[in-house]
């Protein structure tokens, strides 16, 4: 079975492969008739390609340009929504000639390119300060490379097989196109590296390149943008174009679109990194002081717990020793790994296999119909902790150690819907008492969830978080997030939902200001925005369904120029974490007598640091390379492969670094890779075994395991404690055996399932927001620019008046409908009751936009053409900005609440969606209103009377914050979003709904994406 599956993926590579040879032997024959050409002709060719897209695109773009000038002048309505549909079709004929025309032009520009970098070879320059010299011609492979990432898919090609030049071919060829390409790097050092490195190809065939990095600012952003090409890393890019989205005029913008991008280490970016969205915030108004308010309590319920859990170990320790008493020991394992689950001494016990197995049945009998029975084991505790699920849950013994003395209810949240019915029942009271009693109640609902929830943080930051594991405290006394996969210190990341105040909390530390949330994207959606995006890593065959589910990308596994000779031993398990590092220390010092050189793996900061206390103790020189030392990793990394040399590195740093051997390392084997712990993921395993065996080097590559690994004991480790019990393996014994490995790899496959599970749920949520973000950002462009905008204001006009007389004419209120009209728009409504009958609801609404049209003109003829446009879009930003933000900070509410709906067996996801969307309707409806407001209603004379938008304010650098929150522990980040059933799930009860007003005939713009998240447009949808 297993065979058949691996010939027909095997087959359908080479497949996609096969049909790409005769392309290969057509740019092959190019390049040799190139051979011929002088410097000027090879570099004439980049003019001669771009001539002939810009003849095959003459007729469309003629076209285009006689349509915008269309909408210049002073057309109908109807006409100019023709127009925009007709503008949409050219762009997208547009797209189709350029990409066909590229295809066509691919043997050739693809010739070029290797033409240029066989001249080049021999040349000497700087690259990220070191002097390199030119040696490279792509091979086939590359070529094959180069053409599947045209292609808009992923190529997988083995570490160090010289991905870096394989971009530079479609680089240079969509290039051609003249509209900007990306190419996206895990890091400043690698966009740096990379473009100076390749750069000259580009530079000598006459193309522009340019590199983003962290430190620039907006106006030397903008000149890396406009060039043909520009590297940058997936954050800088990200974090542009939302600040494009926050500019108060189009000058203070740095992107200039999003054609194409490759992007390198593209499962580190897409799936690693895609974890946690970008967000920039800034500080809120009120400081507040809860976290340090509440850690005296949560520290006397922590201390409490741990005493108990000592007592429960100990009695279980005890009843272990009698057989009949096997059920008790179970419940009380079970309810210590509850109270403390990474408790020294439970975590002693549990080496031995037989304890967790018989925990590890207690449990799922426990977990069984949705955990019926738990509350049994967590009764007894002060609250219970979920590793798996990464969540909390206070019990009622703690919710009372907490109160202290203390009303007993501090921590118990009101039962809304119970306390508003009763509320709703009492005859006695007015509407008004009544409405006053509701609010009084909602507070007091807030209030409690507030404290509750920071209890529950400071309960993780003190159960979950472990000081040098996930974080650190630097000297100057900030808590820094440790890079779970590259072990780097995250500069400026903070962990999001309250966490990182909890653990400043706990280290006693200032806890920083909360934040808001000014914009906030995905990278899924981020790379989403790009007509063509390709990919390129080392390792993406195992996540090829994600890359296919999220982002139609498929794989395409390219075979190496040479046969790959590493040799990859079998893992070896040890059953303790001790056992094990002494046998790595004893491989190293075997390894160094060879002089072979070895590079050693970690997972996080303190085992590097573990092992490098204790290669100093045996007088062993060798390098360490984690979070502290990150701007010379590169470097360290790159002398990793000198004889007899010793490098420590967590577990990725480096990726993308290239090791070359030293003299006499070949013969001696190569570069030995050391893993220490098997990571949650295979590909980062795969990464790092790939820093070794590059272009066909020899090399080698082994993981030493115990069973103490968090891998093994959170998942398989009963499987894998079967075997070792089989095989009866005794302390300071070691076994390495097939089977080990393969149940490591199913535990590792589980976890990668179930983080793909986080991610795409996480995605959901955003995809909401997303079509959400595209309304608001296309709206506030329009304003920007000044395109559409007096469209978007007479449609506005028009939506807000049919509104105003929805409201009224059935009542027949003719008065208040002048009355509204008067106060909005200043607007004054002739008209009679009679009329007001006679000409029916339509004939109403469109006399009134007569008149407000008439007064509309009359206005702009007085204060001016110029100054009215400038007044329209001053309007426009400035509501746009507040009211997008206000409802940036509820949808966060929403999001934060929606879960404890999950109550009432509704599917959360889906409730989101409806209120996110009746939410935004009614946004939008503000917005309208409000801008309308002043549109008609301010009177400036000049430009300088006109208020500025408010949204130039917290466009200080210096005041936002950027953050791209790192993922920690194991992965298991459960509670990042709304999950079912978590810890506030069953401590709370579900918020009263509010109530939204649909606001019927509200509408978006009717070209734009309808919000509801279908993809279609909105007039073909909910605008209908
Ligand atoms: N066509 C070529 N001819 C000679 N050397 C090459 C060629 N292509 C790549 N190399 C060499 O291979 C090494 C690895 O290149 P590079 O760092 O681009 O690999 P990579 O595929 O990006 O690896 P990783 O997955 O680790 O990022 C470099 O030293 C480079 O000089
Ligand atoms: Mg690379």
């Amino acid at each position: 079975m297993l065979d058949i599956l691996k010939k027909m993926f095997g087959s359908k590579h080479e497949r996609d492969i096969r049909q790409l040879l005769p392309v290969v032997e057509e740019i092959n024959s190019h390049f040799e008739s190139y051979k011929a050409l002088s410097d000027d002709e090879i570099k004439g060719k980049t003019v001669e390609f771009k001539e002939r897209i810009k003849h095959e695109t003459e007729d469309a773009n003629r076209r285009l340009t006689e349509a915008r000038e269309r909408l210049k002048t002073d057309i109908p309505f109807e006409q100019r929504e023709s127009t925009y549909d007709e503008i949409d079709e050219i762009e997208k004929e547009l797209t189709e000639i350029i990409k066909e025309t590229l295809d066509e032009l691919l043997p050739e520009a693809f010739a070029v390119v290797k033409e240029t970098c066989r001249r080049l070879v021999g040349q000497m320059w700087e690259v990220a300060g070191n002097k390199v010299v030119w040696d490279m011609v792509p091979f086939d492979v590359q070529l094959i490379g180069g053409m599947v990432l045209h292609q808009g898919k992923i190529s997988e090609m083995a570490t160090g097989e010289g991905k870096t030049l394989v971009a530079t071919l479609p680089m240079y060829l969509n290039a051609l196109a003249g509209r900007g390409v990306h190419l996206v790097t895990v890091n400043d050092y690698l966009a740096l590296r990379d473009s100076q490195w390749m750069g000259k190809i580009f530079e000598f065939l006459g193309l522009t390149v340019g590199c983003i990095l962290q430190t620039m600012d907006p106006p030397q952003r903008r000149i890396q943008y406009a060039a043909d090409i520009t590297y940058g890393t997936n954050n800088e890019f990200g974090f542009d174009y939302l600040r494009d989205n926050m500019v108060g005029t189009p000058d203070d913008m740095v992107q200039r679109g999003h054609y194409y991008a490759i992007v390198d280490e593209v499962d580190s970016v897409l799936i690693d990194e895609a974890r946690t969205p970008l967000i920039i915030s800034g500080p809120v108004e009120v400081d507040d002081q809860k976290f340090g308010e509440m850690k005296p309590r949560v520290e006397r319920l922590v201390n409490a717990q741990r005493s108990l859990v000592a007592k429960v170990v100990a009695d279980a320790e005890a009843f272990l020793q009698d057989e009949k008493k096997v059920d008790e020991a179970g419940v009380l394992l079970l309810r210590a790994y509850r109270g403390a689950p990474k408790n020294k001494r439970l975590t002693k016990l549990f080496a031995d296999g037989a304890p967790k197995k018989l925990m590890q049945d207690t449990e799922s009998i426990y977990l069984a119909e949705q955990s019926k029975r738990m509350h049994e084991i967590d009764d007894e505790l002060f609250f219970a902790v979920d590793e798996k699920n990464h969540s909390i849950d206070l019990t009622e013994k703690g919710r009372e150690l907490l109160a202290g003395n203390s009303d007993a209810d501090f921590f118990v949240l009101p039962d809304i819907g119970t306390e508003v019915s009763l509320i709703e029942g009492n005859a006695s009271m007015s509407p008004e008492e009544k409405q006053i009693k509701k609010d009084e109640v909602n507070k007091l609902y807030a209030e409690r969830s507030d404290r509750i929830h920071t209890v529950l943080q400071l309960l993780k930051a003190y159960s979950l978080y472990e000081k040098d594991d996930e974080y650190v405290v630097t000297e100057d006394g900030k808590v820094m997030i440790v890079d779970e996969f590259t072990g780097r210190l995250l500069h400026g990341r903070r962990y999001s939902d309250g966490l990182h105040q909890a653990i400043e909390a706990k280290e006693g530390v200032t806890v920083e200001r909360d934040t808001q949330t000014l914009a906030t994207v995905t990278l899924q959606n981020y790379f989403r925005l790009y007509k063509k995006l390709a990919g390129m890593t080392g390792t993406a065959e195992t996540e090829a369904a994600e890359f296919f589910e999220i982002y139609k990308l498929d794989v395409v596994c390219i075979p190496t120029n040479k046969k790959a000779i590493r040799e990859d031993f079998e893992d070896v398990v040890y059953k303790t974490k001790r056992e094990k590092y002494n046998a790595v220390i004893t491989e190293i010092e075997e390894l160094r007598e060879k002089r072979q050189p070895v590079l050693v793996g970690t997972t996080s900061v303190e085992v590097s640091e573990t092992i490098s206390r204790m290669l100093k103790r045996k007088g062993i020189p060798h390098n360490v390379l984690n979070a502290k030392q990150h701007q010379r990793e590169a470097e360290i990394v790159q002398n990793a492969g000198l004889p007899g040399g010793v490098t420590i590195a967590t577990n990725m740093a480096g990726r993308g670094t290239d090791i070359k051997l030293g003299p006499g390392v070949r013969e001696v084997g190569g570069l030995r890779i050391i893993g220490t712990e098997r990571h949650e993921a295979r590909r980062i395993d795969r990464q790092l075994r790939g820093r070794s065996g590059r272009q066909g080097d020899p090399g080698s590559s082994k993981f030493f395991l115990s069973l103490e690994d968090d891998l093994l004991r959170l998942f398989g480790s009963e499987r894998i404690a079967g075997i070792m019990e089989r095989m009866g393996l005794k302390e300071g014994e070691v076994i390495q055996h097939s089977m080990i490995t393969k149940s490591i790899e199913r535990a590792q496959k589980k976890v990668e399932e179930n983080n793909f599970g986080i991610r795409k749920r996480l995605l959901e949520y955003d995809n909401v927001m997303n079509q959400q973000r595209e309304v608001i950002y296309a709206k506030r462009r329009h304003a920007l620019l000044g395109e559409h905008l007096k469209d978007d204001i007479f449609s506005m006009l028009g939506d807000f008046i049919e509104e105003l007389v929805e409201q009224h004419y059935e009542g027949g209120d003719l008065e208040r409908l002048k009355e509204d009209l008067r106060v909005n728009l200043l607007v004054d409504l002739q008209m009679t009751p009679e009329q007001f009958q006679s000409l029916g609801k339509g004939g109403v609404a469109a006399e009134a936009v007569k008149v407000a049209t008439e007064f509309y003109r009359r206005k702009e003829e007085k204060i001016g053409t110029e100054i009215m446009g400038s007044l329209e879009r001053m309007a426009m930003l400035q509501v746009i900005d507040v009211r997008w933000k206000e409802h940036l900070r509820e949808m966060d509410d929403l999001k934060e609440g929606i879960h404890l709906r999950a109550y009432g067996q509704k599917d959360p996801i889906l409730e989101y969606k409806g209120e996110a969307f009746n939410m935004f309707i009614e946004m939008i409806g503000m917005i309208n209103r409000e801008a309308l407001n002043l549109v008609f209603k301010l009177f400036p004379e000049t430009r300088e009377q006109m208020p500025l938008p408010r949204t130039r304010r917290p466009l200080h650098r210096e005041q936002l914050t950027m953050t791209h929150d790192a993922s920690a522990g194991l992965g298991f980040q459960g509670n990042r979003e709304p999950v079912e059933g978590n810890e506030a799930a069953r401590s709370a009860q579900p918020p009263a709904t509010k109530v939204q007003q649909l606001h019927a005939g509200t509408k978006v713009g009717r070209n734009d994406p309808c919000p509801c998240g279908s993809g279609k447009k909105y007039k073909n949808c909910h605008g209908r």
